[in-house]
């Protein structure tokens, strides 16, 4: 039983103990039953209090119940629900740390709240697909105001208890205990004990709105923000339904939706997103008890464009930094943009000034080595260049204190070589960050195959005290991610090249829920990158073809929006795309020198191609280890690239398609003789999983 019994004063005191959040597993519900059963046959008790073990009272379900039979087991949350309603004795929640999902219907269905400040109260089903659905929709809205329960449900945000207690004509929390929750629970359940009849929450009226158009609104207002999502649309339905039925129906309706949503791939998909973030901080041979090094002070070497963002992020979590740069001119610049991207937030109310001044104080700069010397970690952000890198690395093996993290943020460079640069192979690590660096939540962090297995396991723990999304990758061109995503845009080029326009594969990704097409993206990121890639992979990977549209729109010096044009038009100062002449020209003629015939493409076709030669690759990258596993894949494009979170990531893409069906597709494109037809040959793994009715991530479709 994952719950405590015992009696104080005349009250008993359930505490769920199921650690680490008292997630609501059978046993745990089980044990309030029990608890419950056992208050109601001793005489000599008059109250019940329910509270939790540790520093939490409630996260809501237990995560590893998840897909079993166990979720499904008796009592469930309604049942445990039920019994508390019916009790002849009162149950007060006392409330600490965190009241979650679940674990805040379980309050509800109590007689009392009691709870400290500080507590974090919330409904995050809408962030895994899903709905409350032990009632929550239907009680919230009769203890605080409808658009306050719409708000919470909706974003899945918590709110803290002593801004909800201080509602006007709220009836969440009945008290507001300062000291010890517990003796102040049975303080108060002893002054209530009497009290008849007892409240409870589904004899309230829901606190409606005067607003008639709210739920109409809000569903526009959640189509935009969260586009393509169903589950804060259908959480919009089931509070509405508490405003129309009365509250028994109102949480049968409620269960109809939930379990409607919860058999759907959107729901999947982002429970798959939800657990691989949490696993892609494990890696296999790395074990959770690795000693960690201290990181206490960090050094980053270059000011430009990753070494501002890089540095943002450690200031941001209270870790000082030392910036190095070789000359004043570029430490000064380098600052002036920090404090200008600072100065924005502060601008829009986003950080306070004092936070802005404590950051700042972090922050120190030099020009000589001699003051890095004592990092614990040194990250290098200099010029994507070897023989620059390997000068870098030479200059730290000599002067860094043994022990000290070298890092490196390249994003094409072979790390084992930068590690063999040095003296101590094992101490250096890859750090991709992606840009803005202080913005985007991903970071590869590529173990290069001298890393120490105790780099690793600091450097995760650093990556989550900096709030990244850290991935392990193994050394090869490109890492995980820009190494899928190349044959993706070799695929938006062959498509053009076949008939299908810049605009109709833009649109066609877009609708697909990219958040740009692969053709606005060069034009942001700027085509000459690809073009210098490409120049350098003719002489290395002779044998992966390009079609020459990437080459020909460079060569007419169209790199993107920074120039005005790429591969669209741009009007000065504005970012919107126009389609360009010039442009499909271009296209135009490429297509003649090769005697191709333009055909019309389907959206569908252009999706399948893009998608599935991320898939192609992935598949590989996890045959050759560079990847541990599939979800690590996925949250690099759900974090990094922009990658449909509806969709869960191209590998649960490729598993919800079915994978015999991905072969086949991978096949047909294969006999396009105007498609990279070498390319489409379907990795060993993806036929052998299809082959044996297995998927790539596990998920249970
Ligand atoms: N820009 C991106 O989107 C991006 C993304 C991920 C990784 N990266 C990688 O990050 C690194 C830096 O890229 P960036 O875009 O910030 O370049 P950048 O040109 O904006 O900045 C490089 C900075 O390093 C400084 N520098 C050069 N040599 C130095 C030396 N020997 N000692 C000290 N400082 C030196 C330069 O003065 C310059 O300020 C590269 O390896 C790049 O591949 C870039």
């Amino acid at each position: 039983m994952s719950t405590t019994y015992s009696v104080t004063d005349g009250v008993a005191v359930i505490s769920l103990a199921n650690p680490p959040v008292n997630g609501l597993g059978q046993s745990t519900r089980a044990g309030i039953v029990d608890g419950l059963n056992k208050a109601l046959a001793d005489d000599a008790v008059s109250a019940v209090v329910l509270t939790g073990a540790g520093k939490v009272f409630c996260g809501g379900a237990d995560i590893r119940e998840f897909g079993t039979p166990a979720a499904f087991a008796e009592p469930g949350l309604h049942a445990v629900i039920r019994a508390i309603e019916a009790s002849t004795k009162p149950v007060v929640a006392a409330i600490h740390g965190v009241v979650m999902g679940g674990g805040l219907e379980l309050a509800l269905g109590c007689h009392y709240r009691v709870v400290v400040p500080g507590v974090q109260v919330s409904f995050p089903e809408v962030n895994i697909g899903l709905i409350p659905g032990g009632g929550g929709t239907q009680r919230m809205p009769r203890v605080i105001p409808v658009e306050m329960t719409l708000q919470m449900v909706t974003s899945g945000a918590s709110v803290a208890s002593e801004k909800l207690y201080k509602v006007p004509g709220q009836k969440l929390f009945d008290r507001l205990v300062d000291g010890d929750l517990v003796l102040g629970a049975i303080a108060f359940a002893k002054e209530i004990a009497a009290v008849r009849p007892m409240p409870l929450v589904r004899h309230l009226l829901v606190q409606a709105s005067s607003d008639p158009e709210l739920f109409n609104k809000a569903r526009a207002e959640m189509a935009k923000a969260r586009k393509g999502l169903i589950s804060p649309q259908r959480c919009i339905d089931a509070v509405e339904v508490a405003t129309q039925m009365n509250i028994d129906a109102g949480i049968d309706r409620e269960l109809e939706i939930f379990m409607d949503i919860m058999v759907g791939t959107q729901a999947k998909a982002m429970q798959h997103a939800f657990f691989g973030e949490r696993a892609a901080a494990k890696i296999p041979d790395v074990p959770d008890n690795t000693p960690v090094r201290d990181i206490k002070r960090v050094a980053v070497i270059g000011a430009g464009t990753m070494g501002g963002g890089i540095t943002m992020c450690f200031l941001n979590a209270g870790i000082p930094v030392t910036l190095l740069e070789m000359k004043q001119e570029a430490i000064d610049r380098g600052v002036g943009v920090i404090r200008k991207n600072y100065e924005a937030q502060v601008a829009k109310g986003k950080l306070a000034q004092d936070k802005y001044d404590a950051r700042m104080a972090l922050l120190q700069t030099t020009l000589s080595y001699d003051d890095i010397a004592q990092a614990d970690m040194v990250i290098e952000a200099v010029f994507e260049d070897f023989g620059v890198k390997s000068q870098v690395f030479t200059k730290l093996d000599q002067i860094m204190k043994a022990g000290a993290i070298l890092a490196s943020n390249t994003s094409t460079l072979d790390v084992d070589k930068i590690a063999e640069v040095t003296q101590r192979p094992s101490d250096v690590v890859g750090l991709h960050f992606f840009s803005p660096a202080n913005v985007m939540r991903l970071l590869e962090v590529v173990r290069s195959k001298h890393t120490a297995k105790d780099v690793m396991a600091t450097v995760m723990q650093v990556a989550k005290k900096i709030k990244k999304v850290a991935v392990v990758s193994g050394v090869c061109d490109g890492f995980i991610g820009n190494r899928m995503f190349e044959p993706y845009t070799r695929q938006a080029f062959f498509l053009v090249q076949e008939g299908a326009t810049v605009q109709q594969v833009d649109k066609a990704a877009e609708a697909f829920g990219f958040a740009m097409g692969p053709f606005r993206v060069g034009d942001l990121a700027g085509n000459d990158i690809g073009w210098a890639i490409r120049k350098r992979r003719a002489i290395e990977r002779p044998d992966v073809i390009y079609s020459k549209v990437g080459d020909a729109i460079c060569e007419l010096g169209r790199f993107g929006q920074k120039v005005g044009k790429g591969w669209y038009d741009y009007e000065a100062g504005k970012r919107e795309p126009v389609p360009s002449a010039e442009v499909q020209a271009v296209i135009d003629k490429v297509r003649a020198d090769k005697g191709i015939t333009a055909r019309a493409i389907s959206d569908d076709e252009i999706v399948s191609r893009l998608v599935l030669a991320m898939v192609n690759e992935g598949a590989q990258i996890l045959e050759e280890g560079i990847a541990n596993k599939a979800s690590d894949i996925d949250m690099v494009y759900l974090t990094g690239y922009g990658f449909p979170l509806v969709w869960g990531g191209p590998m649960l893409y490729a598993d919800l398609m079915g994978l015999p069906k991905v072969v086949e597709k991978m096949k047909q494109f294969a006999a396009n003789p105007n498609d990279d037809q070498a390319f489409w040959q379907p990795a060993p793994l993806l036929v052998t999983l299809a082959s044996e009715g297995k998927t790539f991530t596990g998920v249970k479709l």
